[in-house]
């Protein structure tokens, strides 16, 4: 008999991917399936998923690229521009094409220069949303670039989210990878059914002096940008607590290694291969494991108002080694915590 450790829960959704396209997407996205029964697909491809019909065809490039007989299903989302034309955006979403819209903040991120410069751009859209109950994402940072950049998540939730909410009270927002006790504080204070919050598990193990243990570390690099220990525990506390309106957004976000190690390097953290074993990691750290199926499984889909998946997965307190690299033709991708070993695997 085994006296390891073992965990078994529901299996979980990712609420917040970046799964791209053509060779990474075929080589990547089995990690996402391996963990994850569903997942929202962000829609910052080159070419951005502004409409019905170009969601329906990426759905179908990830259906057909998944490998391991999961069931696996992508969520959809709609890119929103100042052009986001309202019948398409109802017709998306009353077919349950999409089941929700992303706003990035113009020049605020990766593929984000056809974002939204101005939020009252969007209002007709807003108004729409609210009306159908359809969920908003918001990429929370304020893009000016003379707004420090580890202050432009609180200087968001001032300017753009308070506003906001008075405005549509009732439009169903979610707060994406959050990172500052700014945000934590403003979700858990307003405690309501239409706000909700993800938190990425390197936003959870990591603050900004990692990014420059041993010289600056290039693979550490995300937006929003990890910042001060204070924020990184505002965080690790919120999920401890067992607050039903955070729950789990990996932003796993791949780029070609050539392309992160860069003079204009760019953002992002692939972490699908261990996304799900460093959240139980910090959780079992917090004490707080027995909150982390309801983060994992179910404040999600209750958030959405989505079924709670049937199928479980077991984790098991076993060391795990996270594989170094990731080929795709002569270029590679490295993984979060490439090479080094986690105290959980799954069964
Ligand atoms: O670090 C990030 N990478 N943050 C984002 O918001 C976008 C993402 C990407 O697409 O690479
Ligand atoms: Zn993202």
């Amino acid at each position: 008999m085994s006296c390891l450790k073992k965990i078994k829960i529901i299996k979980p959704d990712d609420w917040h991917v970046h799964l791209r396209d053509e060779k990474i997407l075929k080589k990547i996205l089995r990690y996402t399936e391996m963990f994850y029964q569903r997942a929202i697909i962000m829609p910052n491809l080159n070419q951005p998923i502004i409409d019905y019909k170009k969601a329906i065809f990426y759905k179908h490039r990830i259906i057909n690229a998944t490998q391991l007989n999961t069931k696996f299903e992508p969520l959809m989302i709609c890119y929103l521009t100042k052009e986001t034309c309202l019948k398409e955006l109802q017709y998306g979403f009353l077919r349950n094409i999409f089941i929700g819209a992303k706003l990035y903040p113009n020049q605020s991120t990766t593929n984000s220069n056809t974002g939204i410069s101005k939020i009252s751009e969007i209002f007709h859209v807003l108004e729409l949303m609210q009306k159908m109950k359809m969920p908003l994402l918001i990429h929370g940072e304020e893009s000016n670039i003379n707004i420090d950049i580890y202050d432009r998540e609180a200087k968001f939730i001032e300017t753009t989210m308070i506003p906001l909410r008075k405005t549509f009270p009732e439009l169903k927002i979610i707060l994406e990878h959050i990172t500052t006790k700014e945000a934590v504080d403003y979700i858990e204070e307003n405690n309501s059914s239409y706000l909700a919050g993800t938190i990425t598990p390197h936003h959870l193990m990591l603050n900004r002096n990692n990014m420059f243990i041993n010289g600056i570390q290039p693979n550490l690099y995300c937006l929003p940008i990890l910042k001060r220990k204070v924020h990184q525990n505002a965080l690790r506390k919120a999920i401890s607590n067992g607050s039903t309106r955070f729950f789990l957004g990996s932003d796993s976000a791949p780029h070609l290694y050539k392309h992160k190690i860069n003079i204009f390097g760019c953002a992002g953290i692939f972490n699908a291969p261990s996304s799900l074993l460093c959240y139980i990691t910090v959780f079992e750290e917090m004490k707080a494991l027995k909150h982390f199926e309801s983060f994992c499984s179910k404040n999600g889909p209750n958030f959405y108002n989505l079924p709670i998946n049937q199928k479980t997965i077991t984790l098991i307190k076993k060391p795990y080694k996270i594989l170094k690299k990731i080929s795709i033709g002569k270029d590679f991708i490295m993984p979060f915590l490439s090479g080094e070993t986690l105290e959980w695997s799954i069964l």
